[in-house]
C-alpha cells in the first residue's frame, strides 16, 4: 500500500506499464498506461460513453481544445486524431499521467499538436473552442466546483464543453449546479448510468 490516488502528483507505485485498447468512431487505439493513473487497465466506461455520445470535433477544426484531467490521454488522443489540424491542451496534476499522455500523443502522430501541461502551466490568455472532461469527482465536491470555476470560463464565446459524470456520483446535481452558475446545460445523452452534459454560455 502506498496511499496513492489516481490524482496523486507523483505516484510512488511502480509504473507496471500496460496497454489499453479501444475503438472510437471506427478508429482503433492502443495507448500506453501504467499503475498510479486513473483507469489504468481499460478505457473507463464513463469516458467510453463520452467519446461515443458527444459530438467529436469536425475534421477541419483547429481548436484549441482542452482535456481537463487527461489521465493517460484517451480523450486527448481521440480529439487529436479526429481533428488532425487541431491543437489539444492536456492538463493533469499527475506527472505520470502527463508523461503517458505525451507518449500516447506521439504514438498517434500528434506530438507536435498536443501540449501536455500541469494546470498552472497553461497560458492564462488562452481560450478554448472545446473543453472535454471526465472530471475527477473523487477530489470532493468543493474541489470539483473550484476546478470547473477555474476552467469553464476559459471557453471561447461560441465554445462548447463536454462533461461526463456518473449519475450515482452526482451527475444530476452537477448539472443543476452548472445551471445555477449561469451555464446553459443540456443532458445530451444518458447511458449506462452516465450523463453526458453539453455546456455552453
Ligand atoms: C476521472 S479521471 C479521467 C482521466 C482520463 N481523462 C480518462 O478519461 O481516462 C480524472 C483525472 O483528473 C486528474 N485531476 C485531479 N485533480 C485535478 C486538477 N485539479 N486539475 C487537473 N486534473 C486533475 C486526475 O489525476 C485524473 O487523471
Amino acid at each position: 500500500m502506498t496511499g496513492d490516488h489516481y490524482f496523486t502528483a507523483e505516484p510512488a507505485t511502480p509504473a507496471q506499464p500496460r496497454e489499453v485498447e479501444f475503438s472510437v468512431a471506427g478508429r482503433d487505439y492502443t495507448l500506453a498506461s501504467a499503475a498510479g493513473v486513473f483507469s489504468a487497465a481499460r478505457l473507463d466506461p464513463g469516458t467510453a460513453v463520452l467519446l461515443r455520445k458527444a459530438d467529436l470535433p469536425a475534421r477541419d477544426a483547429t481548436g484549441p481544445f482542452l482535456d481537463i484531467g487527461c489521465g493517460f490521454g484517451p480523450i486527448t488522443c481521440v480529439l487529436a486524431s479526429s481533428a488532425p489540424a487541431a491543437t489539444v491542451w492536456a492538463v493533469d496534476v499527475n506527472q505520470r499521467a502527463r508523461d503517458l499522455t505525451a507518449a500516447n500523443a506521439a504514438s498517434v502522430g500528434a506530438a507536435d499538436r498536443v501540449q501536455v501541461a500541469a494546470p498552472d502551466d497553461v497560458p492564462a490568455d488562452l481560450t478554448f473552442a472545446e473543453i472535454w472532461s471526465n472530471p475527477p469527482i473523487h477530489i470532493g465536491k468543493a474541489e470539483l466546483h473550484e476546478l470547473l470555476r477555474r476552467w469553464l470560463p476559459r471557453l471561447a464565446p461560441a465554445g462548447v464543453a463536454w462533461l461526463v459524470v456518473a449519475r450515482h456520483l452526482g451527475g444530476d446535481s452537477l448539472h443543476r449546479w452548472l445551471v445555477e452558475q449561469g451555464w446553459h446545460v443540456e443532458r445530451h445523452a444518458s447511458q449506462k448510468g452516465y450523463r453526458v452534459l453539453r455546456v455552453t454560455r
